[in-house]
């Protein structure tokens, strides 16, 4: 039996929410490692909608112990305000459900503040964030001068620590002609929500490190994609936290072997939302078709997705630095009905092939796809649960698929409901 780690091997949004809840179904543990509250997913269960950001998906199913490990950075009033809403249908959120690593930073109102001033003041430069102080919270983190969860306890240690943050913060601020911030009605602030987070915190290393020794399943629970990744995505149009697989062991306190299989969710086609390079983006009839099929709009910001081919090089590439065992490939029933589909399987520049997308931020704007044509079908994928269920042109696609990006498909997703799922592999069994 392994414990899994689940990623996004594009730019986010490629259906992980169910996947993850169906994976959760069969975890004892759900841990997330990294991100914030710009995550945002969906999930459907027993005909009830649940909207999650910050908690783990583990959360809504009774049972399960949901960690918000050290990676994540929380958004103290973000939370407050996600355990009253899933409180108020009827969702039971306690210190046995839920822990807090006492070791995670925290996002303060002014970080969400200094985020839109800067995506304001970059103009065409602008990354596209979600606006929620997810990068302003990591740049404290690693500066370190971030106020942790385990700061709460000490109220009255408080002073000297927002001093030094604050003498960093009013300067930035005073830059952009903002207010300065008062560190008397911070700390305030801070010993007022105190309450929220603290129940809940604890040294979540050691709560895993029982799990594993007892045997317990443990979910690690991605944000985002691979491609946003600080390191290995297209930076600097990325979030802030390493959001690779490798991330959930430092991001949640355990060992790297904790990780026994990594699954990545990856959409059979592509999406991106915020600016960035995306050498299969479709600015056509086709991209549009894709993102009205496929409901293309972000959960959290209601933007709108850009759409494109599906693109194997660039997949291919995240899967490897990922590490990734088997794929989870959703919305496959979006390219239902297509005469043609393309698949990107390498680039050019300046008439040279590229096996994979290179990182200097100017090279990845100019390289061009090189496209392999497959024929599409014309019946229907949606809801199959059995590879008989998908007529042979589908079957086709994925196979193709399976061999470019040079990893095997575990389980195919063929509609938003939960068990419709064609499955080759169950990730729990290593
Ligand atoms: P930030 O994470 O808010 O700093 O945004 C940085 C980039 O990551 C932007 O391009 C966002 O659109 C993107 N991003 C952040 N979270 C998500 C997500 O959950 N899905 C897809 N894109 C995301």
């Amino acid at each position: 039996m392994a414990n899994v780690a689940v990623v996004g091997a594009q730019w986010g949004d490629e259906g992980k929410g169910k996947i993850v809840d169906w994976l959760s179904a069969r975890a004892d543990v759900v841990v997330r490692f990294q991100g914030g509250h710009n995550a945002g997913h969906t999930l459907v269960v027993d005909g009830k909608v649940y909207k999650l950001s910050l908690l783990p998906s583990g959360i809504v199913r009774g049972g399960k112990v949901s960690v918000i490990g050290n990676g994540v950075v929380i958004d103290p009033f973000a939370f407050k305000d996600e355990v009253e809403r899933l409180r108020g249908q009827g969702v039971r959120i306690d210190p046995v459900s839920l822990a807090i690593a006492e070791n995670a930073c925290l996002i303060l109102p002014f970080h969400g503040e200094l985020d839109r001033l800067r995506e304001g003041a970059a103009g065409a430069g602008k990354i596209g964030t979600t606006g929620r102080g997810i990068g302003p919270a990591y740049e404290d983190k690693v500066g370190r001068r971030a106020i942790r969860v385990a700061d709460l306890r000490s109220p009255d240690a408080l002073g000297p620590k927002l001093d030094r943050l604050l003498t960093h913060h009013n300067a930035l601020r005073a830059g952009f002609g903002a207010k300065a911030i008062d560190a008397d009605a911070l700390a305030e602030e801070l010993r007022g929500i105190a309450g929220a987070l603290l129940p809940y915190a604890q040294p979540v290393w050691r709560l895993l490190d029982e799990a594993r020794k007892a045997g317990k399943r443990i979910l690690y629970e991605g944000a985002q994609g691979v491609l946003l990744d600080v390191d290995h995505g297209t930076y600097p149009f990325v979030t802030s936290s390493n959001t690779v697989a490798g991330q959930a062991a430092a991001g949640a306190g355990v060992g790297p072997s904790s990780v026994g299989y990594t699954l990545a969710i990856c959409k059979a086609y592509t999406t991106r939302v915020g600016s960035g390079p995306f050498p299969t983006e479709l600015e056509d009839e086709t991209g549009q078709r894709l993102g009205e099929r496929g409901h293309e709009f972000g959960t959290v910001t209601g933007r709108k997705r850009r759409c494109g081919w599906f693109d194997a090089a660039l997949v291919r590439q995240s899967l490897k630095i990922s590490g990734v065992d088997g794929i989870a490939l959703t919305k496959l029933d979006v390219l239902d009905g297509f005469d043609t589909l393309k698949v990107c399987t390498g680039y050019e520049l300046d008439g040279e092939p590229l096996d994979h997308l290179p990182s200097g931020e100017e090279i990845q704007a100019r390289v061009q796809p090189v496209y392999e044509e497959m024929p599409g079908w014309s019946g229907s994928t949606a809801g199959a649960r059995s590879w008989a269920d998908l007529p042979a042109e589908a079957v086709k696609y994925v196979r193709r698929i399976e061999e470019l990006i040079d990893c095997p498909v575990a389980l195919v997703s063929t509609s938003p409901e939960r068990e419709d799922v064609i499955l080759m592999r169950d990730p729990f069994a290593g």
